[in-house]
Order: C-alpha cells, then sequence, then structure tokens
C-alpha cells in the first residue's frame, strides 16, 4: 500500500460537486480507499461488500483485524443488504437520529463479508448527515464500510489535512469538504443486549437516547477491568504522540506545570474556560469543547512538547463524551 500516491479533490461541503462525488464513486468502485466527510471525523470508505478492498482499509490504518468496522448507508435499500434483522428500537432510533450520529450494532446480513464485522455475528451501521458522505454512498450504491481515516490508535481526524498526515502514500483519495462539525465519533449502541448497551459514548447524549426509549446499559464503568464488550474499545485510543497528564482540579494542574518547567520541561496547559494566554483555553460547552478536541491535540502534538497537561470537564453525563475520549488520550497501554 505504501508508495501510493494519494490524491485530494475539494469538494464543497453542503453542495457537493456531481463530478467530484464520480470521481470518488469510481475509485470505490474499483476497491479503492477514499477518505471522505462525516458530520463527526472523516472517515476512510471501502465498499462493505467486497473483502478485498475492506482488507485494504485494515492494511492502511495498521488496524487489527478483530476491531470490527462501522458500515455506513444512504436509505433503507442500502441497509437492508447491510443488516439481518431490523428491530422495533432500530426503526425507532433511526427515525429520530438518522442521519446522525448513532451507530446501531445488530445481527448482521450474510452478504456482509466477516473481515468487516471481526469475524462475529453482528455488525455496526449508521446513516452519517454529512452531504457529502450521502452523495458519495448514493452515487456507488454501495454500503461504506470506514472506520475514521486515522492510523490505528492516533488521534482521528477532523480536517483532510489531519488524514493526509496519518494516511498519505497509503490511500487513493481524501476528499476535502473542511473541518467537521461534530468533532468526536458517533455514539455506539448494542442493540442485541436487553436492554441496549452504550459501547461509545459520542455527540448524541445518553439523555436523549433514554428519553426516546428508555433506561439503557453503560459498560464504561468495566472498561478497564472487564471483557471488551467491542474490540474496538481498546484503552490506549485516539492518543496524541506527546505524553498527556489529567487532573480534576485546576490547582493541581498548575503544581504539576511549576514542577515540570523547574525540571527544564517543555508543556502545554489545556484549561477548561478562563484567561490564560500562555494555554490552550476550550469552550465550557461540551459540544463546542468536542468539536475543537481533536484539532487542539492535533496541533499541541505538532508542537516541540514533553507534556500536555490537560484539566478534566466535570464528572457528568454530558461530558461523558468529552472524558472518554480525553481518559483514552492519556492511557499509556497497549
Ligand atoms: O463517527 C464515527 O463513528 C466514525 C465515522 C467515520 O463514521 N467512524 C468511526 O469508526 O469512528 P471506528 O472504526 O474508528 O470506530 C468504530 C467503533 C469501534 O469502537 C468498533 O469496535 C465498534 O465501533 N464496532 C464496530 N462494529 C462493531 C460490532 N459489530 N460490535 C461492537 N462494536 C463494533
Ligand atoms: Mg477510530
Amino acid at each position: 500500500m505504501n508508495g501510493h500516491r494519494t490524491f485530494i479533490l475539494p469538494i464543497e461541503p453542503n453542495a457537493p460537486e456531481p463530478s467530484v462525488v464520480q470521481q470518488a464513486a469510481d475509485v470505490l468502485r474499483t476497491g479503492g480507499l477514499v477518505a471522505f466527510p462525516t458530520e463527526t471525523v472523516y472517515g476512510l470508505g471501502a465498499n462493505a461488500l467486497d473483502p478485498a478492498a475492506v482488507g485494504r482499509i485494515f492494511e492502511a490504518k495498521g488496524r487489527p483485524s478483530t476491531n470490527p468496522l462501522i458500515v455506513h448507508v444512504c436509505d433503507e435499500q442500502l441497509l437492508q443488504q447491510v443488516v439481518a434483522d431490523w428491530p422495533a428500537l432500530a426503526v425507532k432510533l433511526a427515525q429520530r437520529f438518522w442521519p446522525g450520529p448513532l451507530t446501531l450494532v445488530v445481527p448482521k446480513n450474510p452478504a456482509i463479508p466477516d473481515i468487516v464485522t471481526g469475524g462475529g455475528p453482528t455488525v455496526a451501521v449508521r446513516m452519517p448527515a454529512h452531504p457529502v458522505a450521502l452523495a458519495l454512498i448514493r452515487e456507488c450504491r454501495m454500503p461504506l464500510a470506514a472506520p475514521s481515516a486515522n492510523r490505528s490508535s492516533e488521534l482521528s481526524p477532523t480536517t483532510a489535512e489531519h488524514v493526509w498526515k496519518g494516511l498519505e502514500g497509503r490511500i487513493d483519495l481524501i476528499l476535502d469538504a473542511g473541518p467537521t462539525q461534530s468533532g468526536i465519533e458517533s455514539t455506539v449502541l448494542d442493540l442485541t443486549t436487553d436492554p441496549p448497551t452504550l459501547l461509545r459514548p459520542g455527540p448524541l447524549g445518553i439523555a436523549e437516547i433514554e428519553a426516546l426509549i428508555g433506561p439503557i446499559q453503560k459498560r464504561l464503568d468495566t472498561l478497564r477491568t472487564g471483557p471488551l464488550p467491542s474490540p474496538g474499545l481498546m484503552e490506549r485510543h485516539y492518543a496524541p504522540k506527546t505524553p498527556v497528564e489529567l487532573f480534576s482540579s485546576r490547582t493541581a494542574l498548575d503544581e504539576r506545570a511549576i514542577e515540570l518547567v523547574a525540571a527544564g520541561q517543555t508543556v502545554k496547559k489545556v484549561l477548561l474556560g478562563g484567561s490564560d494566554h500562555s494555554a490552550s483555553v476550550m469552550p465550557t460547552n461540551h459540544d463546542h469543547y468536542a468539536a475543537r478536541l481533536f484539532a487542539e491535540l492535533h496541533y499541541l502534538d505538532s508542537l516541540w512538547l514533553n507534556r500536555i497537561l490537560i484539566e478534566m470537564p466535570p464528572d457528568t453525563d454530558e461530558w461523558l463524551a468529552v472524558r472518554d475520549r480525553l481518559t483514552r488520550a492519556a492511557a499509556t497501554g497497549s
């Protein structure tokens, strides 16, 4: 895969040019890899029905074959090619939240090759809310397997530049529609358990889901110690190369910064709100914070730093997705 020439095509986010969409669809039809924008992060797409094409995704990302992919669809007809069963809860959730940042895990259709699902009997599926993603799927008329378009365990990409930095020379094409909107990956909900299980917190909050379908299980507390409910929920994930330390109080963070600087280390602080001009000051609204998080980490990781010190946002449900990504960014395990 290395030694490939990777092309970038600019595309209008809200009115994608048909000729550009067609070029990208041609690459996908011939088994190639196309990075495209979604409302969450950039995805690395391939024809989900073609095992060889999907194999190229794993190769390009350096992703373990046990970590299954999300399949993206644009309508009911394609959805039927992906799933074996579409339970009443799925109908309800999709009606309300699709297109949007909610991925549903359901029994897989035999047409979906094992390589997509890590050999498992279930498939993760979503309809993304981005005009470019939808136009692309519509044009090639194939369900698209698409993980986030980054090297495995590195930071997810929220711009075409992030994709280029990680995957240049390994994929065929990047559609550049500017920065993505939500900035963190979709909420993943497993509908094969009763009640459903939240596997990954994301832009769609627990409160909104529970308001529609009632209480769900949150397996997040078992992430560190229990068996992994989703093979992709590895601890170190979404991580910059620069070591990250987390702090639940600003005082503790400041003390640590002073200590490190005195020891000759180069340090940058990431604070929640405030007016410290020597630090990255992040928005106090959780959606805005999430939208900026990965771009900020990509940027900080490009500086010559020994350490990134981050103030943890409050331990509440609305900050769950951001806290999850920060915890992973700081994890040092495999
Ligand atoms: O927002 C997103 O979801 C982005 C955009 C491109 O759609 N995609 C994304 O894909 O984040 P990826 O591959 O980076 O994360 C997929 C997550 C992983 O945690 C994976 O383990 C889980 O979904 N997953 C996929 N298939 C699954 C399955 N059958 N059962 C349980 N978890 C699954
Ligand atoms: Mg990912």
